[in-house]
């Protein structure tokens, strides 16, 4: 059995004070390799608990996860996890961030030297190979942080609003570098996001979450990921499907915001 399984999750945090927080109910989603998803939802929907669970760093209260028909008990190189920005070793260069899986693995070092050169192209940061993370833009650090990931090879990569602490111009190449990245390695990713137009953009399937427990409110599939390979997104989000989307999930989410605002007030 290939691909990513989550099925029927729950989480609940017990909290010291003796009350709980359902952060998930009754999550469930196949996965098959290659998929690009993108997971918009407000703020304490559950996104992160989500991500953290599958990436192995959290175990569900109910439910299992499983991976190409194994399951899943805890974090593996097998599922890369890409943090918002500051999640480097600020003490490597670039090279040794990306090195650093491989040589964990113990890796040979020409083997590992090749695939870091290779990873540094792909990202377009060879000419920053022997820099400190402290001396990069963030745009770059996030091109670091990706082929760190990448060198690991992982089945799956997971992202936690990988781009949302960039500047809008450097986010817009860095969501046409996500997009190349996936057509051209094939894997498997999670990508959440704050921004509606970036799930619109860096996902041929898009999960909107509802908070309250968390869960998934609505799915859907949209062609602009693929269309976004090789083109201009600017160009894509003139498609008049993008807006007509764009606009019906903004109210859907303005709506969830509304009705949590109104029991914080009631409460
Ligand atoms: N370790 C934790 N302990 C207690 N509550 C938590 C913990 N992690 C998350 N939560 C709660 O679970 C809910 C979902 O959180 P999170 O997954 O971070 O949401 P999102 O990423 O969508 O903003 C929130 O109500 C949050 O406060
Ligand atoms: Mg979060």
């Amino acid at each position: 059995m290939s691909g990513l399984h989550i099925d029927k999750i729950s989480m609940r945090f017990d909290l010291p004070n003796g009350s709980s927080v359902q952060a998930l109910k009754d999550v469930s989603l196949d996965l098959k390799a290659g998929e690009l998803l993108s997971v918009l939802g407000p703020s304490g929907c559950g996104k992160t608990t989500l991500l953290n669970i599958v990436a192995g760093f959290l175990a569900p209260t109910e439910g299992q996860i499983t991976l190409n028909g194994h399951k899943v008990v805890g974090p593996a190189a097998e599922r890369g996890m890409v943090f918002q920005q500051g999640a480097l070793f600020e003490w490597m260069s670039v090279r040794e961030n990306v090195g650093f899986g491989p040589s964990m693995k113990g890796m040979p070092k020409a083997e590992k030297a090749e695939i870091v050169d290779h990873l540094l192209d792909v990202v377009g940061l060879q000419d920053f190979k022997e820099k400190a993370v402290y001396e990069l833009s963030g745009g770059m650090q996030q091109r670091v942080a990706l082929a760190r990931c990448l060198a690991n090879d992982p089945d799956v990569i997971l992202m936690d609003e990988p781009l949302g602490a960039l500047d809008a111009l450097t986010r817009e190449k860095m969501q046409g570098l996500v997009l190349k990245l996936w057509k051209e390695t094939g894997k498997t990713i999670i990508l959440i996001t704050h921004s509606v137009e970036e799930a619109l953009l860096l996902g041929e399937r898009l999960l909107v979450m509802a908070p309250r427990p968390g869960r998934i409110h609505k799915e859907y599939r949209l062609p602009f990921a693929e269309m976004g390979v090789g083109q201009d997104l600017r160009e894509v989000k003139k498609h008049p499907d993008f807006g007509t989307t764009r606009e019906e999930i903004l109210s859907m989410i303005w709506d969830m915001e509304e009705e949590i605002m109104g029991r914080t007030e009631n409460a």
